[in-house]
């Protein structure tokens, strides 16, 4: 069996067991009625989506820890993201982190977010992120689907990385397998940049890369040493391509059931995972930087990203055509990017 189905099937024999633990009600003694609440993300222990969840996990048990015993499960350890979600949509877990990329096949309304070059500066990112007026219709637009999203969380900015060819023009991307993540918009992205896309799940992109299926990758600076990209790739290159969100999702169902007291001290806790996450994002980037310069020896490259952008750019009227109802939030945030225009300096993800 291939390394895929076979966690495939891992992930669906977990949901299995995971249904069959929560019927049963596993997990909690006799004496012990409270509830599971299960969420599951694809980053290690060290990343700040981990803190901000175990944040949570305190918070909630700390105000009603008679009731709800939250569990945070990192590392894949549930499945990749898209087996999340889908365990999240079915309510055999509670919530996930989902990149929002992946969010585009379950609502047509998340493309707007892939979109390259949305925003011009990470200030702008923040504001339009932090306005409800542009995120509510999109966080409430899977609500059919089975889940709603409850926070956002910062991923910083995706920019290539190879295992040994620079990036600095256009050029240089030409004839290269590069990793996307799973979404239409990724895809085409790639293929207006010149380079040959390879969608895969995040967890196979270290052994890809350094196997030679792949040539490179695309993502924030995290990725190389958190997941250990940087020892095999040796060039990052600052074309600043996207600022694409991580989002918390809930199951609708568990949503729905809490009272209106318990889901305004749930309500809290999204807000902390955010601000704790965002918090420790700043940090942990300069960290990943220095560590990937000073320990694996990565090269840092500054492209005249111009050739990118507007490689790109017919991306944004495509998807106005073709989504006119995203238009206004799409004007929304065009108004946080003449307030907040990009920076001088690049390579400033997250901060
Ligand atoms: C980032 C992001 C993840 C995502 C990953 C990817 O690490 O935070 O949510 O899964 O990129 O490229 O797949």
């Amino acid at each position: 069996m291939k390394r895929k189905e076979k966690k495939r099937v891992g992930a669906l024999l977990l949901a299995f067991v995971l249904l069959a633990c929560m019927l049963a009600g596993c997990g909690s003694s006799a004496a012990d009625s409270r509830q599971i609440v299960r969420i599951g993300h694809n980053q290690s222990t060290n990343h700040p989506t981990h803190i901000a969840l175990l944040a949570f996990e305190e918070y909630i048990e700390s105000e009603l820890g008679d009731k709800y015993d939250v569990e945070v499960f990192p590392s894949e350890l549930l499945g990749s993201q898209n087996e999340m979600v889908q365990l999240t949509q079915t309510g055999a877990i509670n919530f996930c982190v989902a990149s929002n990329s992946l969010l585009e096949t379950f609502s047509e309304n998340y493309t707007l977010f892939n979109l390259p070059y949305l925003f011009v500066s990470s200030e702008a990112y923040h504001a339009s992120m932090d306005d409800e007026s542009i995120t509510g219709p999109i966080f409430e637009s899977t609500r059919q689907a089975g889940f709603e999203a409850v926070t956002w969380l910062d991923a910083g900015t995706r920019n290539f990385y190879t295992v040994n060819t620079p990036i600095e023009t256009l050029e240089d991307l030409k004839g290269l397998k590069i990793r996307v993540q799973q979404s239409p918009t990724n895809v085409e992205m790639m293929e207006r940049l010149g380079g040959s896309a390879t969608p895969m799940g995040f967890g196979e992109v270290y052994t890809s890369l350094q196997s030679h299926i792949i040539d490179g990758a695309e993502n924030n600076e995290m990725a190389l040493t958190d997941n250990g990209h940087g020892d095999v790739c040796k060039y990052y290159s600052y074309d600043m391509h996207q600022m694409i969100p991580d989002i918390l999702i809930g199951n609708n169902d568990f949503l729905e059931g809490l009272s209106s007291e318990e889901r305004a001290i749930f309500d809290e806790g999204f807000a902390l995972v955010n601000q704790v996450q965002r918090e420790e994002w700043v940090k942990a980037v300069e960290n990943a930087k220095d560590r990937a310069a000073n320990e694996q020896g990565v090269t840092f490259l500054y492209p005249d990203t111009e050739p990118f952008q507007e490689a790109c750019l017919p991306m944004h009227d495509e998807m106005l055509e073709k989504y006119p109802d995203l238009a206004p939030i799409y004007e929304a945030i065009q108004a946080y990017n003449e307030m907040y225009p990009a920076e001088e300096t690049q390579g400033g993800s997250g901060e």
